[in-house]
């Protein structure tokens, strides 16, 4: 397939990936919302534990929650699965295209590992099926059952895991596996846990018998690990686009504090929800993202900031000719991307001084460019391009 074809059908699984992603997310969102807001209904009525009241979209909605189920089925009960199964897929497939497809790229590192393609995909996908194994069995251990020190332990192996994956993939696939492993847990839990614990409650309903209480709790549990589940795997959807988190030295370590600020925001909401104010989660949620903000930021090397080094923009315009215009231009030479990628286009003077403070960013700090390092840049080209952004990108 050429690479304008490809470059449109990941345009369209992205699509397509954020908007069952979404719906998902939304549905997960809401129920959660529900539950936690539902109280005694006005008029006791046989069987029913707790009722809502909404408006939305133009109309009033009464919502009936019962003690275990209404005395008959109704003919229609909507499901909620296809959000979660068309998520995963999606996301599956454009994991296979960007991650696998381009390995060499986007998923090897020759600097972190000498990985061929088809031992780095391997690894990627038993990260997959391995994740959900582990996590699957310590469910069903007593731990479970101690909300704190599950949710510590979860994430020290998540952690543990981004580790281990940034010493055998290029950083941003590291991240990208650790939010696919996560992804493919909330998958499973919805196709292996909570979907069977439904049907035998829909089938002891049908047999005029008491629904399997273990199982009902197991999809509890698993339905709630999904929701603190949203919020770090959001951030890993975006995260390529930050070059700052996954790039750096301690990006497992930076991964780990941008999980506890949204399990914590998740929280902050859930309490909310439920009525218990909570004055100090959300601005330590805050805080905490500031103080990663300060931690990483770059510290510039004493003398680099100088001027008079003697960088010029004539050898600067050499390396990058050289490095980034084989995909950075209006006419790029590398055949995989037809049009500069995105849309940095760097053949003109103009255009060079005008990125620098991005390329400073991308080429020298955390180093993702030139991607996959595919035109060979040199430790001494990026010092080069380092010093003479730092003395001010002058063009003479
Ligand atoms: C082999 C092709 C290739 C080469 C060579 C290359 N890039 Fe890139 N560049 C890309 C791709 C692909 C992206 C988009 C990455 C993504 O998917 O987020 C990109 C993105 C960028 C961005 C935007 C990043 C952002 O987060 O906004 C900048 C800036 C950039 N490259 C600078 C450079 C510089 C400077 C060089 C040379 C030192 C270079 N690139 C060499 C392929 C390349």
């Amino acid at each position: 397939m050429g690479a304008h074809a490809l470059q449109w059908l990941n345009l369209a699984l992205r699509w397509a990936h954020v908007i069952t992603g979404v719906a998902w997310i939304g549905t997960s969102f809401y129920f959660n919302w529900l539950n936690s807001r539902m109280h005694p209904p006005e008029r006791a009525e046989p069987g029913v534990a707790g009722e809502l009241w909404s408006v939305h979209g133009g109309g009033f909605y009464r919502v009936v929650k019962y003690t275990v189920a209404p005395e008959r089925l109704p003919r229609t009960l909507h499901w909620f699965k296809w959000e979660a199964y068309a998520t995963w897929l999606t996301g599956v497939a454009l994991l296979v295209l960007v991650y696998y497809v381009g390995a060499r790229a986007y998923l090897i590192d020759a600097q972190v590992a000498a990985l061929g393609p088809a031992a780095a995909i391997a690894i990627g996908v038993g990260t997959l099926v391995v994740a959900w194994l582990v996590y699957d069995g310590l469910c069903r251990t007593p731990l479970a059952e101690r909300p704190g020190l599950f949710a510590a332990l979860l994430l020290a192996l998540g952690t543990a895991l981004a580790l281990g994956l940034t010493r055998v993939f290029s950083a941003r696939a590291a991240y990208m596996h650790v939010g696919a492993a996560l992804g493919t847990i909330m998958a499973a839990n919805v196709l292996m846990v909570i979907i069977p614990a439904q049907r035998e409650m829909v089938a002891a309903m049908t047999a005029g018998r008491d629904p399997d209480a273990a199982r009902g709790r197991q999809a509890a549990l698993r339905s709630l690990h999904n929701n603190y589940f949203t919020l770090p795997v959001l951030f890993i959807m975006v995260s390529a686009h930050y070059p700052e988190t996954f790039a750096h030295r301690w990006n497992w370590l930076i991964l780990a504090g941008l999980s506890v600020v949204g399990v914590a925001t998740r929280h902050w909401f859930n309490l909310r929800n439920q009525g218990r104010r909570n004055a100090w989660l959300l601005p330590a949620a805050t805080l905490g993202m500031i103080a990663l903000a300060v931690v990483t930021a770059p510290r510039t090397t004493p003398g680099a900031s100088g001027s008079g080094d003697g960088a010029t923009f004539a050898e600067v315009r050499v390396v990058v000719a050289r490095r980034c215009a084989p995909c950075h231009s209006s006419a790029p030479t590398n055949s995989a991307f037809p049009t500069a990628p995105k849309g940095v286009l760097l053949d003109t003077p103009d255009q060079i001084q005008s990125a620098a403070p991005r390329m400073l960013a991308v080429a020298v700090e955390s180093q993702t460019m030139p991607l996959g390092n595919l035109t060979g840049m040199t430790s001494e080209e990026r010092e080069l391009l380092g010093q003479w952004i730092r003395s001010g990108a002058r063009l003479r």
